[in-house]
């Protein structure tokens, strides 16, 4: 069993290789003067079950290509199988057609995924629990529950805590989770201008009053949702809000954005890379969650 990693995330893949006691494989990942990436796996991978690591953060193109890249070079390479560790999936978002012509991008993804030699791929809490559905090869899908419950457990007093959905959509998740937890479930009603994809927090379903405030949520990208869910729920009395996003590609934008908001903490995953460059925002390795889900395929 061999690990190999895209460029995308390597503190992710290091962490993984860590947890399942493999080393990283060596490979070489450059782009040529014409801008076209190039990739060279210089591990011996002949006979070997591989498990190629990538995260579709930004820039989004380039790390799909690399990946299918790696895939096709491993194939060559004459691997066994290689299972695929895709922590983020670029353009899962778009897992359906919301103005007639436009494509469903998620789809086109899981096809290039499922046609690219790999055997199964390991997503982590995708936006839509459907989108396994798009591919045509067999999906492990993850999530963040078990590593939030534990931090939640270890940080917040429970007695006073409530947990929040900050959209109908989430609704679902925020469910499960408070059910992990016990805690009561808090329902925001947001709307977004499909437009300019400015959001608007339009009322609170639940006692939050005096109350801690634990948003789960998918994702946090531009923190619209969050910074608007944060203020509804801070005019409506809450003690404290925090913030919870499996993935957190956080656009330039949203640092200041966070900083200067309602929000007492925001923890994402290392789902995609992360820099710290808020103090409000707290990190934690979601690289032990796939790391557990594989040994029982090793
Ligand atoms: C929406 O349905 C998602 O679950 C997230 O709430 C949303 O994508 C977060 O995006 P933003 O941070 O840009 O509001």
């Amino acid at each position: 069993m061999k690990i190999i990693s895209g460029s995308s995330n390597v503190a992710f893949a290091q962490s993984l290789a860590q947890h399942l006691q493999l080393p990283l494989g060596k490979v070489d990942i450059s782009t040529f003067a014409n801008g076209e990436k190039r990739v060279w796996v210089e591990e011996d991978v002949k006979g070997e079950n591989v498990i190629l690591v990538q995260s579709f953060g930004e820039p989004t193109d380039q790390h799909i290509m690399e990946f299918l890249l790696l895939a096709d070079a491993l194939e060559r390479a004459g691997v066994r199988h290689i299972n695929a560790v895709i922590p983020w999936l670029g353009y899962s978002l778009q897992d359906k057609v919301f103005r007639p012509g436009e494509p469903i991008a998620a789809k086109v993804v899981a096809d290039l995924i499922s046609h690219s030699y790999i055997k199964r791929a390991f997503l982590f809490d995708l936006h839509n629990t459907s989108t396994p559905g798009f591919f045509s090869i067999p999906v492990q899908h993850l999530n963040a529950h078990t590593l939030f419950a534990d931090y939640v457990k270890k940080t917040f007093d429970l007695n006073n805590s409530v947990v929040a959905s900050p959209d109908f959509g989430g609704l679902k998740r925020a469910r499960v989770f408070a059910e992990l937890l016990d805690l009561p479930l808090v329902k925001i009603d947001k709307k977004r201008d499909l437009n300019t994809g400015d959001v608007t927090a339009l009322g609170i379903q639940g006692e939050v009053k005096n109350k801690n405030v634990i948003i789960i949520d998918d994702i946090i990208n531009t923190g619209s949702t969050v910074v608007s869910a944060a203020a509804i729920l801070k005019e409506n009395g809450s003690q404290s809000v925090h913030f919870l996003a499996s993935h957190g590609p956080l656009v330039a934008t949203a640092h200041q954005k966070l900083h200067d908001s309602a929000l007492d903490s925001i923890v994402v995953t290392n789902s995609i890379a992360q820099v710290q460059e808020n103090d409000k925002i707290i990190i934690l390795d979601a690289a032990p969650l796939f790391a557990t889900e594989l040994k029982t395929w090793m």
